[in-house]
């Protein structure tokens, strides 16, 4: 099938090499012409495991192309799709403007492009978009012109760091349209990899047609529920460490029973990333305008803000800090691991660092970061009021404490003596409980991690 990709970020990047990869012949699309001319030249502008290969292979064989102009293709195009960004609005909706403006560019490139013969082009709302969108878009498009199409929408449920086997091997594939046509071309474009998933696992690769409202809405009811997941387990975490209790004990008690399963019960340092913080406050907007308020939401992103703040609140008590004290970390030099919001990835959106170096830096402290793909990302950011280490034990070079922001695995693996002989004082604060607390205590480190025991470990 000939296949439009427009947005080439996290979502349009891989879904454009993916769909090469089921064998069609993709354009992908985006307004930005540096991230183009790189990407015709074999680079990908993000970080993404697999991504930059899998794209150089297509791009080889000529089965993928990119341009900065949607009618490139929409002549003979079958599927379009949305993959711009929705970033949240100031009343925390989804803005529609980049979606809609896509809309609109495919309905005049079809005006003037599109023969009437042929047969109606699918347009496919990928984008994380709030119930009533497939609405909106075709009444945008069709604001443009006269020809044949229909929207559909598809939910992208790829996480980002694994990004590209999620969308080779899909557990499921969501679609939200109204007719048998729409749904046929829709199957054309994924069953590849629908076979494929089903062969690794007979349970995966599976196929749910509804109508296009509840499509939309299913994609945000994931997020909320894991979302809710992760609030639920940082707060046992929480209460874990007041009671004298340990959370690995209560999760691996916990997550034994089917009913609740073992996945998505790790604490952290709270969420972050370009997905759960709007799509979050989109659905809360969207319970609000239908009298609904949707509490247990509510108290997810009280909970999330409140967990961000957990590594500072431990600095704080570690050194004894009142909030009355100007300046108190003005003699110390802090070292953060990991920067992006989680591992595998570049991205930085929410990241819980941002709030953490933020923190450190109104306290005094010097800083310096380390993350296996994030620094040209946060380099943007903090400029020249922190150091950018090269390696992790640069980081710690007379650092007082080092914090773990993201997990990494390489961190895991470091070897903490060498580590602890760069620096000033064995003192770790680890948001993401990559050691073994008794070990650490052994090994002489003040280590502080989220709802653990030291004494259970040996
Ligand atoms: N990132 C994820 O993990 C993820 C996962 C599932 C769903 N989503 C959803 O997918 C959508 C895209 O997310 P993303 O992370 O890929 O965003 P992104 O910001 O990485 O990429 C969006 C791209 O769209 C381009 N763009 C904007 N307007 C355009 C236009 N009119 N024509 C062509 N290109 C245009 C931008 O230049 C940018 O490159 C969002 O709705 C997001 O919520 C994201």
């Amino acid at each position: 099938m000939q296949v439009l990709v427009i947005g080439s970020g996290y979502v349009g990047l891989v879904a454009a090499a993916g769909f090469a990869d089921a064998g069609h012949q993709v354009i992908g699309v985006d307004v930005d012409s540096t991230k183009i001319e790189m990407l015709n030249k074999g680079k990908s502008p993000i970080y993404e495991p697999g991504l930059e290969e899998l794209l150089t292979k297509h791009l080889t064989a000529g089965s993928i192309k990119f341009t900065t102009d949607v009618r490139d293709g929409i002549a003979v195009a079958d599927a379009a799709f949305i993959c711009v960004g929705t970033p949240q609005s100031e009343d925390g909706s989804a803005d529609l403007q980049y979606v809609l403006a896509c809309a609109g560019e495919i309905g005049a490139a079809m005006t003037e492009l599109r023969p009437e013969s042929i047969r109606p082009l699918i347009v496919i709302d990928k984008s994380t978009v709030p119930v009533g969108t497939a609405t909106k878009v075709s009444a945008a498009i069709r604001s443009k012109t006269d020809r044949a199409f229909e929207v559909v929408s598809n939910p992208e449920f790829l996480r980002e760091g694994t990004a590209i086997e999620d969308f080779l091997y899909p557990d499921r594939v969501v679609i939200g349209c109204n007719t048998d046509f729409a749904e046929s071309v829709m199957q054309t474009l994924y069953n590849p990899h629908l076979q494929a998933a089903k062969q690794k696992n007979p349970n995966s690769g599976r196929w749910f047609r509804m109508d296009p409202q509840s499509a939309e809405l299913t994609k945000y009811a994931a997020n909320a529920m894991l979302a809710i997941r992760i609030s639920f387990i940082n707060e046992m975490a929480n209460l874990c460490e007041a009671v004298g209790a340990d959370i690995d004990c209560v999760k691996n008690g916990i997550g034994a029973d089917h009913r609740i399963g073992p996945y998505f019960l790790n604490p952290g340092p709270g969420f972050g990333g370009s997905c759960f913080p709007k799509d979050l406050q989109a659905l809360l907007k969207t319970g609000r305008e239908n009298g609904l308020p949707l509490m247990s939401l509510n108290a997810t992103v009280e909970a999330n803000r409140h967990q961000k703040q957990a590594l500072y609140r431990k600095v704080c008590h570690h050194y004894k800090i009142r909030p009355s004290d100007p300046y108190p970390l003005s003699q110390k030099r802090m070292a953060v691991w990991g920067l992006a919001f989680k591992a595998h990835t570049d991205d930085i959106r929410e990241s819980t660092a941002l709030e953490l170096i933020k923190n450190l830096l109104c306290m005094g402290a010097e800083v310096a970061v380390h993350d296996y793909e994030a620094m040209p990302n946060i380099e943007c950011i903090f400029k020249n009021s922190i150091q950018y280490a090269k390696t992790p034990i640069e980081a710690c070079q007379n650092a007082d404490a080092v914090l773990i922001c993201t997990e990494w695995p390489q961190y895991s693996k470091m070897d903490l003596d060498k580590v602890a002989s760069a620096m000033k004082s064995r003192t770790m604060f680890d948001g993401r409980n990559l050691f073994n607390p008794y070990d650490m205590k052994a090994k002489g480190w003040t280590y502080h991690s989220i709802g653990r025991r030291s004494d259970y470990y040996s």
